[in-house]
């Protein structure tokens, strides 16, 4: 079995008559989703800090082109990848999306269902709209990480993480890009942010130490939650000095989320993580900021190996997930994508989304005349 034979069950159940429940193509898998959904969810969703990087996301990927070779045996092929010790089937994680349940109440469940079907790990937002504790119960010993927005109070920070290591989360990312919300037009314009009306607060209204700090429990009323969580969410004074006390909160490895710059690559290993994940957050927090693809190469040169690289911001097909390896990434992070399937299909459709985009990357790297994910190099790409 290969991930590319996924093609061959719909072409089958096409001889019966049937057709893709959702569409194939991903402008129109977007587009359907925008029909299904609020005009508020829709857009908290696809929009982002202004509309500048978003297309240079998806710009830098135009710019690499694959360059294929022929007759080459693409008969046996592997995509699979170690991280921290742990032999995944494929480079294919899903990215930390918060407050799911704008989409479907079902929201991270649904997800995490899909993601542990396909063994893909799934990293889980602080906030989500289900605890870790009962994400975690849907997935068994499948693979999961989890996402930290480093709150205000470092009793805060270590009971989170300290939760998701009993949990059974293999590790621990730290988005560093989002010290406060960027100006989001979109969001502003309809004056939407879910975490006000209390959705996406589910790590925080079941975790001990924020719950003591209340006057009353969020069961009788919502507000005095919604206000801490305000307070709590996010720390502007943060240094990477500061990450020695996550350090010392827990055993998991830690990722930082968000890096752009190669410095900040290096201040990040000398400040001891065990990854990093080259992000823009899909251009939602610096519009005008550097594509996330032209920032990889440079980030992985600085790196050299010491630690995983991952990547994210404008993976939509197989093509830029051979490419985001081919300059260095070690592995890929699937957002938005996986939230058009699960606002079209639930946990189907986010399974359905995550088969296409792994079959669609195990097509292309067999007809670019690879066998092996682990032997696409900077060699596959003509700029
Ligand atoms: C995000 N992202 C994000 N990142 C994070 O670290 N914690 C979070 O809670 C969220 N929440 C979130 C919500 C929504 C609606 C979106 C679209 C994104 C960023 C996410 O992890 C990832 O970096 C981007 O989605 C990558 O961009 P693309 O490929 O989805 O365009």
């Amino acid at each position: 079995m290969h991930y590319g034979d996924h093609q061959l069950k719909i072409y089958q159940a096409g001889l019966k008559g049937a057709r893709p429940r959702m569409p194939m193509r991903m402008e129109d898998l977007e587009h359907a989703a925008g029909q299904v959904l609020s005009k508020e969810s829709y857009w908290y969703v696809a929009g982002g800090a202004g509309e500048v990087t978003m297309d240079a996301n998806r710009a830098a990927f135009d710019r690499y082109r694959i360059h294929p070779r022929m007759l080459t045996d693409v008969s046996e092929r592997d995509l699979s990848i170690t991280l921290f010790d742990r032999t995944l089937p494929s480079p294919l994680l899903l990215a930390p999306i918060g407050v799911q349940s704008i989409i479907r109440p079902e929201a991270e469940l649904a997800v995490a269902k899909a993601a542990a079907s396909l063994n893909v790990p799934m990293i889980l937002s602080t906030v989500s709209a289900h605890s870790m504790e009962s994400v975690a119960e849907t997935m068994g010993g499948s693979p999961r990480w989890f996402q930290l927005y480093w709150p205000r109070s470092p009793e805060l920070a270590e009971s989170l993480v300290q939760r998701a290591e009993q949990a059974g989360y293999d590790a621990i990312v730290v988005t560093l890009d989002t010290k406060m919300m960027a100006w989001r037009a979109q969001d502003l314009q309809n004056a939407f942010l879910p975490f006000l009306n209390g959705q996406g607060l589910a790590n925080y209204t079941s975790d001990p130490w924020f719950r003591e700090g209340l006057e009353r429990p969020p069961e009788e009323d919502m507000w005095p939650s919604v206000r801490r969580w305000a307070e709590q969410f996010a720390d502007p004074s943060k240094t990477w000095k500061d990450l020695a006390t996550l350090r010392q909160a827990t055993n998991l490895p830690i990722l930082v989320k968000g890096i752009v710059h190669p410095d900040d690559a290096r201040l990040a290993l000398e400040h001891g993580v065990d990854g990093i994940i080259v992000s823009n957050h899909g251009g939602r927090q610096v519009d005008g900021s550097i594509a996330a693809l032209d920032a990889l190469p440079d980030v992985a040169t600085m790196v050299n190996g010491r630690v995983p690289v991952l990547f994210d911001s404008g993976i939509r097909n197989g093509a830029d997930v051979l490419k985001a390896k081919a300059l260095g990434a070690d592995a890929v992070l699937l957002g938005r994508p996986y939230i058009w399937g699960l606002a079209l299909d639930g946990e189907d459709g986010v399974r359905e989304v995550i088969q296409r985009v792994l079959a669609d990357t195990d097509l292309t790297m067999a007809l670019a005349g690879k066998a092996n994910f682990s032997d696409v190099d900077r060699d596959l790409l003509v700029e």
